[in-house]
């Protein structure tokens, strides 16, 4: 099935409310789980990056997970960036909101210590605005954790997926998660941008609708 391309920016208020209300415990801890398991540092004290933060929900969990870091969210989204700056509150001391859109945006560190995101590289037209970005604020021994969807085989497989994990969900929720299904890149599109980006890092499929790509920037 070819790819096909939802929204790039997340700006309608009512998706926005619903997205910012969903629950993502699950797939959200699982992502800080193995970027805790990846990074190995407790302490780590650095500066990080979260690239496509949306509502903030990542941050938060970011926040916790490495109580002496600070840590740069970007999204091109105002109405997003509402919601985070009301979860991301208290603790807003360590998260700076960045109003910008990749591959343009203009961060205020020139390099990250950690760079992270979630489910933004299906929202890309061109993905290679995600791995240009990485490049460009990671430096030598710059951590790398990106998770997001997997394209499946057929509109039928994307439709059952919604059924499996998202049954009790509201119908907005459903219908976005469909059409990022659609929206989202197989698993060798993403072998040939890393290729093209010549960027050092793993690919990994974590279950039957999700990939963890990471690495370690030499
Ligand atoms: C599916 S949400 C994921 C939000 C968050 N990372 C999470 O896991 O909950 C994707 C986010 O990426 C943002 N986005 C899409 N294209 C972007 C771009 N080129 N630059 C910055 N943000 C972008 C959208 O506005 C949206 O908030």
């Amino acid at each position: 099935m070819d790819r096909q391309m939802e929204p790039e920016l997340m700006e309608d208020p009512v998706q926005v409310k619903a997205y910012a209300e969903a629950d993502f415990e699950i797939p959200h801890q699982q992502f800080i789980d193995r970027l805790q398991e990846f990074v190995a540092e407790p302490d780590f004290n650095g500066a990080a990056l979260d690239l496509g933060c949306g509502p903030g929900d990542i941050c938060v969990r970011f926040a916790k997970a490495f109580p002496l870091s600070t840590l740069d969210a970007v999204d091109g989204s105002e109405a997003m960036l509402e919601y985070a700056k009301t979860f991301t509150a208290p603790i807003k001391d360590r998260i700076r909101l960045i109003h910008g859109r990749l591959p343009f945006v203009i961060l205020p560190q020139q390099f990250y210590a950690i760079i992270l995101s979630n489910s933004l590289l299906h929202h890309l037209p061109d993905p290679l605005a995600l791995w240009q970005t990485i490049k460009r604020y990671a430096k030598p021994g710059t951590r790398v954790a990106v998770m997001d969807l997997l394209r499946p085989a057929s509109r039928e497989a994307a439709a059952a997926l919604v059924e499996t994990y998202a049954s009790h969900e509201a119908e907005i929720l459903r219908r976005d998660f469909y059409h990022s299904l659609l929206a989202a890149f197989t698993l060798e599109e993403i072998e040939a941008q890393l290729r093209e980006t010549e960027l050092p890092l793993r690919i990994e499929q974590i279950s039957d609708r999700h990939v963890f790509i990471k690495g370690i920037i030499s």
